[in-house]
């Protein structure tokens, strides 16, 4: 069913207002999908970014769909089949970290909810332009952090951000102290030493810490 920007914003402001951190999910192992989702779920951390990065991706956002509670988007969407290959995964929103017309247009027909990114205000006003008021801002550290989001927020006070890429515990209270930010990305709460190790106790802790956060 297709979907329009305004809708995809709607739908992407409420998935970025269910917890203040979307954990940025990097899956080899298929075998750790369900347990993985599973930890972040019951740390409090329901909504879950699985990037199309590795072979088993798909599969990892299938078996991650199936875990009560969590709500599974795929990331790094680039092209039209990313998002085919997604909404067919079982995805219930897809992430990018930029956007083109092609791949917004497929979105939009094939009814994904996209979280768009952009990095500079030419960008956030191209995408607020379509209809896009809630985004990604990426990459946050590099881009200049908390610092150039907030003055992004005075001239564009009208859009809401998911700032991602390079966010730690230690700076992500200030993104999410600011205005614009409903909520940050970040892959630190699933590191891949205690993925590998299969432990979900450790993760859930870090999930925890995470969910206090907002
Ligand atoms: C990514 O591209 O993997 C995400 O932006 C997460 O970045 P991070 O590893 O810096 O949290």
């Amino acid at each position: 069913m297709a979907l329009t920007p305004e809708e995809a914003s709607a739908s992407s402001e409420k998935i970025c207002r269910t917890a203040p951190v979307i954990p940025v999910l990097v899956v080899d192992d298929l075998a750790h999908a369900a347990p993985l989702a599973a930890a972040l779920v019951a740390g409090g951390l329901p909504v879950l970014e699985v990037t199309l990065r590795t072979p088993v991706a798909l599969d990892v956002i299938r078996e991650m769909a199936k875990v009560p509670g969590g709500i599974v988007g795929a990331g790094t969407i680039l092209t039209p089949s990313d998002v085919e290959a997604a909404l067919e995964a079982g995805a219930t929103f897809g992430v990018s970290p930029g956007a083109t017309d092609k791949l917004l247009a497929a979105a939009e027909d094939m009814g994904l909810p996209m979280l768009p990114g952009a990095a500079t205000a030419t960008e956030a006003m191209a995408l607020l332009e379509r209809g896009y008021r809630v985004q990604k801002f990426f990459p946050a550290e590099a881009s200049g952090g908390a610092k150039a989001l907030k003055s992004l927020a005075s001239p564009l006070p009208q859009i809401l951000f998911c700032p991602t890429g390079g966010v730690t515990p230690e700076n992500a209270r200030d993104y999410l102290g600011l205005p614009n930010t409903a909520c940050v990305g970040g892959s630190w709460v699933a590191p891949k030493g205690k993925v590998e190790n299969g432990d979900w106790a450790g993760i859930e802790a870090l999930a925890k810490e995470a969910a206090l956060l907002g």
